[in-house]
Parts: C-alpha cells; structure tokens; sequence
C-alpha cells in the first residue's frame, strides 16, 4: 500500500530527466545509509527498538496529565516546532483534549510581555516544565528557563525538581550540568540527532504525549515510512522523486517552494518545514525559499500572486483525504443566501473540492503543483509523513551539494546579538548564547 502518492499536476510545464538523477540518488542514498555518515541517527531510530523510551516517556507523561493542569515547554528551533506542529494538527482547535492537558510553549522570541502574560495566566494552574535544548545554551531557551526554575523554586520549594523535565544532550552543555547538579530527570537527545531532525525523540514525543497524542502510532508511521524509503530506486522512492522534482524545478529558475493546506491545523507542520528544509538547504548562496499558505485564507490574500504574479513559485499541495471531525451544510427554508444548492454537503467535501479547483487554476497560471496526498490526518500518517519530509530533505540537500546537517548561518546573528549585548567576557566565562 503507498501511504502517500506524489505527482506533479502539470508535467509539461516541466521536463525532469529522470535517468539523469538515477545514479547520485543511489549514491547520496549509499552515503546517507552508510556506516560513516554522520548525524544521520535519526534514519534508523524509528526502526530501532525503542520500546523502552516510549514507556518511560509514557510514564512520565502520565504523571504529569495526572499532576497538572499545564506543562510548559521551553525550547527554539528544532527543539520547539515539531511538537508543536504534531500537537495542533492532531488535537482539538477548542476546548480541552480530552487525552491529555494544555501544552504551552516558551522560549522561541525574547517578548517581556509573552513572559509577563504567560506567567500571569499560570497563577491557578498546577505546572510543570519541559526544557528542551540539545546544546544547552540557545540564550532564548536558555533566559526562559532562568525564568521558570526560579518561578517552580518560589512556588513548589523542594517539588520543583520533581516538576521539571530536562530534554538535553547526556554529555555536553550547561542545561546538561544543571541536570546532573539539580537531580532533575533528564531525557536524552541522541548526539548523532540535529535539533531539526529530532522531533521522533523525546524532544517531540514528551510534549506531544503530554497533549495527548498516541506516540506509538506515530513512530509506527515513521517506522513504516523508515522501511519504505529504505530504497535506492529513484522509481520507487516517493521522498527520493519529491527531492528530485523540487530539484528540476529549482534549475528551471523556481526558487521558491509553497507548502500549501487546507487544514489550518497544519499551520504549525508549515513552520516545521520550513524550518527543516530552509536550514538544512539555505547555504553557500543556494537552496529553494520554502514558503507555505494556508488554504482558504490565503486564497484571499497572497493567493493572488500565486496566481499571476511572478513565475518563481511552485506549489506543493498537501492533502490528507479523511479528517476525523466534519459539518454539513444546513438547508435553509429561506436560501436567502442562494448557498441551498450545498445543502447537506460536507464542509470537508467542499473544502476537498476547493484544493482541486485551486490546483487546476494555479496550474492554469503556469505554477508547478507538486501533489502529496496522504490517507488520514491521524498519528500514524503523520509520522509517515514527517519521515518522509526528512528523508526527502537530506536527498535534496546532498542533491545541491549542501551539507543537510549543518546550520552555520544561524551562528551569525548569534555573534552580533552577543556582541550588541556586550557579554562576550560572559561568554567566554561560561560559554552561554553560542
Ligand atoms: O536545527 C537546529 O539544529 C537548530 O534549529 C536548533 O534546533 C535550535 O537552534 C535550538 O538549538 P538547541 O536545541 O541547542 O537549543
């Protein structure tokens, strides 16, 4: 069974010579599934046995929905978004989640007023804290945990180290040490795991659990992905011909790539793609824009461009067929509105056929339209889905000739802001913000 089908809609508006790629796709796939590739941990992880990550990250989860009423998640980057992506598109828009508690996040912007009203609206809630970050030292992550560990300390006292939940690496950094030093329980991130590819460990999975998402249907999604993709057939690889046909597209001059939906629950996946594909491809003055729209929204914004703006843009179309939760339009004795002829008609259905309008039209406009269609929108595809992205991803990268697993860019901003700060004597003391 393929649980996901790619295509492009419009092939002639583009000519991929497939067999041109045949080759480096197996050779990258060679080196990334090669003994000596490096940072490649997450390939494997999701077919390795984990059983016992999954019960003890179970465990604590439960104690904790058991516990309390919020947990905050502290973490940036690659250590925040892929459980916040999974949390919003498999948790209810409103009201609670009847599987688990309010998730909360926090460390991902310097706002004093996001600080002052989070911490306001915790005053009858009980909480506990997840800080998440591989190094240690992020200044974001980093300032709001001095925040909340002094917070837990005035309110719990000596509770508070039962409270609070470190995500780090087991060796390095300072939040390592804190650990050690504090007693705090400490989940580990794998050293040969990048932040942005890390969201299949307890980086992702302890928030997610604590929200309520089934974890071991997604790493099943992931573990089925991970042996499906195992493939260094072009033909028959669906990450390895979505990597090459973003590639072909980027030669034909389309630098930038829409992930486009029509589930706004989708928004936060957007983010984390972006995320993963902008700093795993996005150096030596290469790499495509990722971009992403959300549908019907932005088809009444930006929409416009997409349709007949500049010919940069392609469109990748993301599609889950069955959502659990529907709504059918009600019939109206009075059809003063004209709408009866939708009567009884499901939104889902509606929506599904405003995606096909808008492929066809953007198509019209000369836009690529990459199609990525999935079955459901549950826990099981989902993970499917993000192995296949990082999959994907790594391909891509290699197919530009970029290292996938490096984000020396990001440094930059790190210097000046340090340097406008005028800590480097701190820094250099106690290695904090690099
Ligand atoms: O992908 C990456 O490596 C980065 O985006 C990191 O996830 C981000 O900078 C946060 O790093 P850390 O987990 O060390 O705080």
């Amino acid at each position: 069974i393929q649980l996901l089908q790619t295509g492009i809609l419009n092939e002639s508006l583009i000519q991929i010579e497939w067999e041109d790629y045949t080759e480096s796709v197996a050779a990258i796939h060679r080196h990334l599934e090669g003994a000596n590739s490096e940072m490649t941990g997450w390939l494997n992880s999701p077919i390795e046995n984990n059983i016992e990550m999954v019960k003890s990250i179970q465990r604590i989860a439960n104690e904790i929905k058991i516990a309390a009423d919020v947990l905050v998640v502290i973490g940036v980057g690659g250590s925040f978004l892929g459980a916040k992506a999974i949390q919003d598109a498999l948790t209810p828009y409103f009201g609670d989640c009847t599987n688990g508690i309010e998730v909360i996040y926090v460390g991902q912007n310097m706002s004093g007023a996001y600080i002052r009203q989070l911490l306001n609206s915790l005053e009858h809630k009980e909480v506990y804290v997840n800080v998440i970050s591989k190094s240690g030292k992020t200044m974001e992550p980093a300032l709001a945990f001095r925040v909340f560990r002094q917070y837990m300390e005035k309110r719990y006292g000596d509770e508070a180290y039962n409270r609070i939940i470190v995500t780090t690496d087991a060796e390095n950094g300072l939040l390592n040490k804190i650990a050690k030093k504090t007693g705090y329980r400490q989940f580990v991130i794998p050293a040969n795991i990048g932040g942005r590819y890390s969201v299949l460990t307890p980086v992702g999975l302890l928030p997610v659990a604590v929200a309520g998402v089934d974890i071991e249907k997604l790493l099943e999604g992931a573990k089925k992905a991970a042996t499906v993709l195992k493939n260094e057939n072009l033909e028959q690889n669906e990450a390895y011909r979505y990597a090459v046909i973003r590639q072909a597209l980027y030669k034909n001059g389309y630098k930038i790539e829409l992930l486009a939906s029509f589930e706004p629950c989708l928004a936060k996946l957007h983010e984390w793609w972006k995320q993963l594909f902008g700093e795993s491809e996005g150096k030596d003055k290469k790499g495509l824009f990722p971009a992403s729209v959300s549908y019907s929204t932005d088809l009444h914004a930006i929409g416009q461009f997409i349709q007949d703006g500049s010919p940069i843009v392609f469109e990748t179309l993301l599609h889950f067929k069955e959502i659990l939760f529907d709504y059918q339009v009600p019939f109206d004795d009075q059809n003063d509105d004209h709408l009866n002829y939708l009567a009884n008609q499901s939104f889902n259905n509606i929506n599904a056929i405003s995606k096909q309008g808008t492929a066809l039209a953007h198509a019209d406009g000369g836009v690529p339209i990459i199609q990525l269609e999935l079955e459901r929108l549950d826990a099981y595809h989902l993970g499917y889905l993000i192995y296949f992205f990082m999959k994907a991803c790594a391909m891509s990268a290699y197919l530009l000739q970029v290292n996938p697993f490096d984000q020396p860019g990001v440094e930059a901003y790190k210097k000046k802001m340090l340097q406008l700060l005028q800590i480097d004597n701190f820094k250099n003391e106690y290695g904090v913000g690099m």
